[in-house]
């Protein structure tokens, strides 16, 4: 029998880099001051069907179970989120900080980056409609990777604002119901080439002579700023605020000293439908992975899912392209040992005492283990060597007489002699 295609088995070793992995989401997300949550992973197909948007709704792993109902696994956690938030989220203090670190499910085409299962960490905001709570996000989401030794040269944030989208694309004369089919094809933009990004705008109801200019803004020929800047006199006040965020948003990001980490790219729109403001992608510099991370502002989830008004931000880090990108740059550290150290009896006569010292040992919270049938010193220790731990204790009659045992360094073959009472500290003092 095989696993599911795009279905990950957890060998010891991968199970050692998820955890790595995992660990650095934990210790970064409470460092900025979030508390930890989680839902369940199966869902009402609605939930998804009402807001997530097209793509995802086409991914969704999706069956009536025994008592009719139309459920779906999560294939992302923000609409879980949106949910439980709805039914709370006048009685919590704000702003809401919470994370999650859900398995999602979603039947994608296989490719490098993109399995059926991925976990994600999830980070989100309720109840901040401030830019400094969007840049605290993407803080976040940066020092993650800082967190795991990727830095500048690796990675880069991508940052936008739908509602400066929205506002191009009213200067373009995109007519407002052609907004929704317009973004869902300039968040393809890096993925296919010009000819066809072209032909999509024009079906998707870009007037002809706009997609030029489009385009440009898309590859980054021309700058947001200096594009709005003939035009801020006239347009509306939702661009010309998006605008002036966006530049604040860049200015904390600086004070942050995280500003070379990030860049404004017009073609970051975001492929789930509920964004409203701004929204950022992670991807590696090289440009060979798919994003890393992304996420936004989407302050209408929370009311179109029975809540009250809620201003809301968050975003989403996969575990597959960061793990092949940690594994590229050598930054996955190999798995730890099992244990610290063996305690080996030199006699089978000395089995008992053996295992006396293996439980004080642990009493002492040191990771131990001792053979369940000892095989003699040699053997003992060679079977060590093959599962990496890197201490022995030999106990042989004189050391049990004396209660002092040799404690052997199994990559140095250096040995010395430690009264029982010292052993832990000497094991712990040397990881
Ligand atoms: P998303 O862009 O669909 O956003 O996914 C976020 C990240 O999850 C991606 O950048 C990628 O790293 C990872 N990911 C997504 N699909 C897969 C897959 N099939 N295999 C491996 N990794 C994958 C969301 O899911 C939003 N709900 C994020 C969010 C949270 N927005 C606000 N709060």
């Amino acid at each position: 029998m095989q696993n599911l295609k795009g279905f990950r088995d957890f060998f010891p070793e991968d199970m050692s880099a998820r955890t790595h992995v995992f660990d650095a989401w934990r210790t970064v997300a409470q460092r900025f001051g979030f508390v930890e949550y989680d839902g369940p992973p199966l869902e009402l197909l609605e939930l998804y069907t009402r807001k997530s948007g097209q793509e995802i709704v086409e991914q969704l792993y999706t069956f009536s179970d025994k008592g009719g109902r139309e459920v779906a696994l999560r294939p992302e956690m923000t609409p879980t989120l949106a949910r439980m938030m709805a039914a709370r989220v006048t009685t919590l203090p704000k702003p809401i900080k919470w994370f999650s670190i859900p398995q999602l499910f979603r039947y994608e085409r296989n490719q490098r980056g993109r399995l059926r299962e991925h976990f994600q960490l999830n980070v989100d905001i309720v109840g901040a409609a401030e830019v400094e709570a969007d840049a605290e996000l993407l803080a976040v989401a940066l020092s993650v990777q800082l967190e795991l030794g990727l830095g500048q040269d690796d990675v880069v944030a991508r940052v936008n604002d739908r509602r400066i989208v929205a506002g191009a694309l009213g200067i373009l004369k995109v007519p407002d119901e052609n907004v929704a089919a317009v973004y869902a094809v300039i968040d393809k933009f890096r993925k296919i080439p010009t000819e066809k990004f072209t032909a999509l705008l024009n079906d998707a109801g870009v007037p002809t002579d706009s997609v030029p200019e489009l385009t440009r803004l898309c590859n980054g020929s021309v700058a947001i700023f200096d594009w709005f800047a003939p035009h801020l006199a006239s347009i509306d006040e939702t661009t010309r605020k998006a605008v002036a965020d966006l530049e604040r948003y860049l200015g904390l990001m600086k004070e942050q000293g995280l500003s070379e980490l990030v860049e404004v790219d017009f073609s970051i729109v975001r492929g789930l439908a509920y964004y409203t403001g701004i929204v950022f992608e992670l991807y590696d510099r090289k440009g060979k992975e798919r994003a890393i991370c992304g996420g936004g502002r989407y302050d209408d989830l929370i009311a179109s899912l029975g809540g009250p008004e809620m201003p809301a931000l968050g975003f989403g880090m996969g575990d597959v392209v960061l793990s092949l990108i940690l594994r590229d740059r050598g930054l996955m550290p190999a798995a730890p040992p099992r244990a610290d150290v063996v305690v080996i009896p030199v006699g089978a006569e000395l089995a008992a005492a053996a295992r006396q010292v293996t439980y004080d040992l642990r009493r002492d919270k040191v990771r131990a283990e001792t053979p369940y049938s000892p095989a003699g010193v040699g053997k003992d220790l060679k079977t060590a060597t093959q599962h990496k731990i890197p201490y022995a204790v030999i106990v042989g009659p004189d050391e049990w007489e004396a209660q002092e045992f040799n404690l052997k360094n199994l990559s140095t073959g250096e040995q010395s002699r430690v009264p029982v009472g010292e052993l832990a500290d000497k094991i712990r003092a040397s990881e």
